[in-house]
């Protein structure tokens, strides 16, 4: 038994927000700034009020579409955010309500940018397992909502966006190989390190990092990852067709596909439209290059995903 990608799905909110309209609006930075540190021209912004289940149910219903399947239709819902709409109960089960769907088995993942990883791994094994048949899996996120508006060094690198994908079991892969790490004694170089105590917030409510200890790590652990992937899946990293790594920085990718000696143009890049969008990024890209006609079916295609944990983690998959 394998899991099979059946239908893919994304969702960005408002208008794209350029580089420039951040300095309008009183930041401190420039175009040229951001632009040659990052790779990142635009961004996408929830409006105020707009949460993580609201730009997920836009993308799970695209996802469903072009599977084919109808919400009832699923027994697994994951949604892989940090940024939940409430405490609890999970945006899974907020997202479950909004689609009309009763019953099936929901639930929030939570490992920041590798999230959606996370998910797919997740979803894969039970639906391997037998125990499920078709999972929804989403990323979504709205991290304008933890940025620290007056702190450069971090408001202009991230935005909001949700991907969806629907997983059905199958008699072929479908997902490969998977692989997912984590290393907590890192927990303090990208973190939101505040929390609600008797109706008072107490710590820090805004994402703070380390940016060149986050650009250090990334760059070692994707490039590990996917080879450790390649080894599960007893493949080699030269019959990969795109590599969608997670989406924080294009000094961060063109580092990784030179380490993985995979050409820039086997790349899936879209920072430099979404901005970092945490858990949404992997799947966003994945979207976009499906609907561009650019990834096609019987592809081989390796996710990753590096974030807040720290967390990081590869899927192999033939789509
Ligand atoms: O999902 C994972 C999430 N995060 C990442 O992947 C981020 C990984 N790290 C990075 O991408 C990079 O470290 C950054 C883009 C965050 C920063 O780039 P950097 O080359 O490491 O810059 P820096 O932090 O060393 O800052 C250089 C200068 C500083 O000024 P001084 O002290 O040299 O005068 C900063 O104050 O750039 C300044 N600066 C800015 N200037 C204009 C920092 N942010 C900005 C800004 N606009 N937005």
């Amino acid at each position: 038994m394998y899991s099979q990608i059946t239908g893919i799905g994304s969702y960005l909110p408002g208008p794209p927000i350029g580089n420039d309209e951040l300095a309008r609006r009183g930041i401190d930075t420039s175009d040229e700034w951001i632009a040659s540190r990052t790779g990142i021209r635009f961004r996408h912004l929830a409006e105020n009020g707009e949460t993580s289940s609201d730009l997920a149910l836009h993308a799970s219903r695209q996802a469903l579409a072009a599977a084919g399947c109808a919400a009832v239709d699923v027994d697994l819902i994951i949604v892989a955010t940090s940024t939940p709409d409430f405490i609890f109960p999970s945006t899974a089960c907020l997202l479950q309500a909004k689609l009309g769907n009763q019953g099936a088995t929901a639930f929030d993942v939570q490992a920041v940018c590798s999230g959606f990883v996370y998910a797919l791994t997740v979803a894969d094994k039970f639906i391997r397992s037998g125990s499920h048949r078709r999972a929804l899996v989403v990323g979504a996120e709205v991290f304008s909502h933890i940025l620290d508006w007056s702190d450069r060094t971090t408001c202009v690198l991230f935005g909001d966006g949700a991907g969806a994908v629907v997983l059905e079991a199958s008699d072929k892969p479908g997902i490969l190989a998977s692989t997912l790490h984590a290393d907590g004694a890192h927990h303090a170089i990208l973190s939101v390190p505040g929390s609600v105590c008797k109706g008072v917030v107490t710590g820090d409510p805004f994402l703070r990092m380390d940016g060149q200890a986050v650009f250090k790590f990334a760059v070692r652990v994707l490039a590990e990852a996917a080879d450790e992937c390649c080894r599960i899946a007893e493949v080699s990293p030269s019959t990969i067709d795109w590599l969608i790594p997670h989406q924080a920085n294009i000094r961060i990718l063109e580092a990784t596909a030179r380490k993985m000696r995979i050409p820039l143009d086997k790349v899936v890049i879209s920072v430099d439209r979404h901005g970092n969008t945490s858990a949404a990024s992997v799947p966003l890209a994945l979207d976009e290059a499906v609907r561009a006609g650019r990834i096609r079916s019987g592809q081989r295609i390796m996710l990753e995903g590096v974030g807040g944990g720290f967390t990081w983690g590869a899927v192999l998959l033939d789509f």
